[in-house]
């Protein structure tokens, strides 16, 4: 370990009040949490302290001017056995966000000393019920106390970790948005920054009273083109294989969209990242050729959708499709992120013995 980790345990651990059977999502938090501060020069006094409130003064940057990005990750438990999901992923990623938020690179060796440090604290918090995971919470943000429109100069880097179950219950029904975007060409769509998804809760809100789960975003410009929805990637199922929008700057380019594909690619389906109409998806479903859709992320891994809603008519793909591909894909993630199938890929990484 490159980092000397300065260590302080729990006096009480909470785990004995927790009902694993019962856990829901991102509610119930682990007994420890890792810190590290940048001082405007460097990354200083990495530790692990017991998950508490941060103290932070009312100025503190971040909570005006915005420099707060995050990640989410998953470990997952089989039997005593840990394992991290595409770790070093979600450490590239964090670093993209932030180089476009005007904020310091976390190392390679910060990242994931701090990540292991605090995993073998609290690993008997990684569930192991089906379906549940322990989910990675990395994160910065600025800390200056500082009224005035500028990068701050100190910042905070934070992992806290929650025992987690199923994030979506059912399949979702979602809403085309074609009034309000997520994000412009030259802004910030790409990153995983604390405002894009404060900016997509109002139009989020206004589906869900209209009896929709989630939004489906499109492009900013002409709202054509289908790009996320608010918490995934989205994948469109036809008789001939798989469709799922190509990345570029408004949107985020997710780990899970990325193994799906590659799953995809290994299993010999067909699947194409291209530019995807709302009206190729519609032509698909009125020709009878629309057999699945389905949506994934880290939180979400893979779920699928019921039907979306255009212009007010609703397309209900699940009655006259199937789960079929989404079915095999979900389990072939599932079992790759259990450490049950050969690690072709590469991306599962046993840090943890438990
Ligand atoms: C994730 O999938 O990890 C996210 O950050 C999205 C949010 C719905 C929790």
């Amino acid at each position: 370990m490159l980092h000397n980790i300065t260590i302080r345990n729990t006096e009480f651990s909470r785990i004995s009040e927790v009902d694993f059977n019962n856990i829901g999502f991102g509610k119930i938090f682990s007994d420890h949490m890792f810190l590290a501060d940048w001082d405007g020069h460097e990354w200083t006094r990495p530790r692990i302290e017991p998950y508490a409130n941060l103290s932070l003064s009312p100025a503190t940057s971040a909570i005006h001017y915005g420099q707060a990005i995050f990640e989410g990750m998953k470990a997952f438990r089989n039997g005593d056995d840990v394992f991290l999901f595409r770790p070093k992923d979600n450490w590239r990623r964090l670093n993209i966000s932030a180089e476009r938020m005007v904020m310091p690179e976390v190392p390679e060796s910060l990242f994931m000393d701090g990540l292991q440090t605090l995993l073998s604290l609290d690993k008997s918090w990684v569930p192991g019920n089906e379906g549940s995971a322990l989910y990675i919470r990395p994160f910065m943000f600025a800390t200056d106390d500082f009224i005035g429109v500028k990068p701050s100069e100190k910042y905070c880097f934070c992992i806290f970790t929650c025992p987690v179950g199923p994030y979506y219950s059912k399949p979702l029904r979602i809403k085309v948005e074609e009034k309000y975007s997520r994000a412009a060409q030259g802004g910030v769509g790409f990153t995983k920054c604390a405002g894009n998804y404060g900016a997509a809760m109002y139009p989020t809100k206004l589906a869900q009273t209209e009896g929709y789960d989630q939004v489906l975003w499109t492009d900013p410009s002409t709202h054509t083109l289908v790009e996320e929805t608010g918490t995934t990637n989205f994948f469109a199922v036809t008789g001939s294989g798989v469709i799922t929008p190509n990345l570029h700057e408004t949107m985020l380019a997710g780990i899970t969209r990325d193994s799906v594909i590659q799953i995809l690619k290994k299993e010999n389906i067909l699947v194409e990242e291209r530019p995807l109409t709302v009206s190729e998806l519609k032509t698909l479903y009125h020709e009878g050729t629309l057999k699945e859709l389905f949506i994934s992320g880290t939180a979400a891994t893979l779920i699928n959708i019921e039907g979306f809603a255009h212009q007010g008519k609703y397309f209900d793909v699940m009655k006259t499709g199937n789960t079929q591909i989404s079915d095999l894909i979900r389990a072939k993630l599932d079992s790759i992120r259990l450490g049950k199938t050969d690690n072709d890929f590469g991306w599962v990484k046993n840090l943890i013995k438990a």
